[in-house]
């Protein structure tokens, strides 16, 4: 199994996609398979190189953030640049991982990417969509632990059988919506403000915080 990997963040080395790829990759190359090239799409200069490691590879890797409920600019305009490719014979898998906890805001992208699988006559092997991931740089390992081990048994499972298990993929990319329960518990965090520290903690990084919300359009 060899895989390229198309990197789609604008955060590139620095994003929460490389860290979920990289321990996808650790599990695949202990199950014998190998990453042939990885690509980061806002090396926008190397856009040619990029196009050629997509129409040259066996298999491939397309993984990005959400935002604003749909894909980055860049990864829209590496796949209108790949246009009306016939990839008959190949297989392609997408990751979309997205800050919000609730898998629902990815379903239009994963919508359109098994749409795009078919324009490009490309096997789908899976989306996996894995919400709640902003943070992770950030959290202990005690928190981070599960997920890394999570992305490391699909890579291995995935190396090994060449497809994910859709019960696998289910495990990962819940919960689809809060429960009512859920949203209770969130409901008490927004009163006492812990559901806004990490927002908090960036505006007050960026000398934002006293600005949070001002309207500049509202009249
Ligand atoms: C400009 C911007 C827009 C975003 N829009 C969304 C969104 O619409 N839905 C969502 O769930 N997360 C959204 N996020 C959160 C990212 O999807 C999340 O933080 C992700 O883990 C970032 O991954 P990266 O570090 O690989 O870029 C947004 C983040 C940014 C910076």
């Amino acid at each position: 199994m060899k895989l390229a990997i198309f990197n789609g963040s604008p955060r590139g080395n620095n994003s929460n996609t490389k860290i979920l790829l990289s321990h996808f990759q650790k599990g695949l190359e202990r199950a014998g398979g190998s990453v042939t090239s990885i690509d980061y799409l806002i090396q926008e200069k190397h856009l040619e190189e990029q196009v050629k490691h997509f129409k040259e590879a066996e298999t491939i890797f397309l993984a990005f953030p959400l935002y604003v409920d749909s894909m980055p600019g860049m990864v829209k305009q590496f796949i209108e640049t790949i246009g009306n490719f016939d990839g008959s014979g190949k297989k392609i898998l997408f990751l979309v991982q997205s800050g919000f906890p609730e898998a629902v805001h990815s379903m239009e992208v994963k919508n359109y990417l098994l749409l795009l699988s078919k324009r490009w006559k490309m096997e789908c092997l899976c989306v996996i969509v894995k919400p709640g991931v902003e943070g992770i740089k950030i959290m202990p390992e005690m928190m981070t632990r599960k997920l890394f081990k999570k992305m490391e048994f699909m890579g291995n499972e995935f190396g090994m059988k060449r497809k994910l298990d859709e019960k696998d993929l289910a495990k990962l990319s819940g919960p689809y919506k809060f429960s009512k329960f859920r949203l209770g518990v969130f409901g008490l965090m927004q009163k006492t403000g812990i559901s806004n520290f990490y927002w908090d903690k960036n505006l007050k990084k960026n000398n934002a915080f006293e600005k949070r919300f001002d309207a500049p359009y509202a009249n």
